[in-house]
């Protein structure tokens, strides 16, 4: 089976040794710079990210992210005043959603001949990137993700997002690795996530949950990418063990599908680019 029938008839992928380590280590030490110098600036730092609580809904500091590099923390690093808790990098939920397209190294990453000849073996190489994520899931207090699919928060007509998830370290049962239904991505979308005034909404076609009995867990080694189809339910579950997991991710889209003008995820003037830039 060729790689993109093993895409179609799973919906996932997972290609372990695809990125190599000193590449995850170049970009972690990047992002933790960053984290330290966005803390030691000043800025208000009081802005977290929980999809189980969904506090950050109606935050404009999140729905203003599309188009630039923003830092999201942890609601429990944060005392009364509102100071941090924990060291930055101990605090950091993750940084979002353009880094691919304003920070050099970030764009390096994710615009690779690799990526590019992958992309277009899956017969994406006319995508382009529309968001990336820096996701921390820190030692003990890492959140659950519940079960979802990124179609529901990164919405075309038709369907066309595809995620690109990048282990830049292990990612085990321990550290909350991701889980997947396989075959699920035939199946139609349940929940549209959409602005709705000053906020956000979700809009539920399917109020039954997924079935989650044939998950499978996608537990995959530092340097590892896993490709995600827009409508593949997945999850992954809270880290208690002592090593965080960090992982990075961008999505792409068809640039002829239709990108709803009340997505949540909006870009003013940044073009998208394609893998190959
Ligand atoms: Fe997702």
């Amino acid at each position: 089976m060729s790689l993109s029938e093993r895409f179609e008839a799973d919906g996932y992928l997972k290609i372990e040794g695809f990125v190599e380590h000193s590449a995850c280590d170049r970009l972690q030490e990047h992002v933790i710079k960053g984290v330290e110098s966005f803390v030691a600036s000043g800025h208000n730092t009081r802005s977290i990210f929980s999809t189980i609580n969904q506090e950050h809904r109606s935050d404009e500091y999140f729905l203003t992210s599309g188009d630039k590099i923003r830092y999201f923390f942890e609601e429990e690093a944060f005392d009364e005043e509102g100071n941090l808790t924990a060291e930055p990098d101990r605090a950091i939920n993750k940084i979002g959603h353009a880094m691919h397209d304003l920070d050099p190294e970030f764009n390096l990453f994710s615009r690779t001949s690799d990526l590019a000849e992958l992309a277009s073996q899956l017969g994406l190489s006319e995508w382009v990137l529309l968001q990336s994520m820096l996701i921390f899931k820190q030692p003990r207090i890492g959140g659950e993700v519940s079960w979802h699919t990124d179609h529901t928060f990164l919405w075309t007509e038709p369907a066309s997002v595809v995620g690109f998830w990048f282990a830049l370290e292990d990612a085990t049962l321990e550290n909350g690795c991701l889980w997947a239904l396989p075959g699920q991505h035939r199946l139609a979308p349940k929940s549209r996530f959409r602005r709705s005034g000053p906020g956000v909404t979700t809009e539920v076609f399917d109020e039954t949950p997924f079935d989650d009995t044939g998950a499978v867990a996608l537990e995959v080694p530092k340097g590892a990418l896993i490709v995600l189809h827009g409508l593949l339910p997945h999850y992954s579950s809270a880290n208690r063990s002592d090593h965080s997991r960090m992982a990075y991710t961008v999505h792409a889209i068809d640039p002829t599908a239709q990108y709803p003008a009340d997505n949540w995820l909006q870009r003013r003037e940044l073009p998208m680019r394609s893998f190959s830039g």
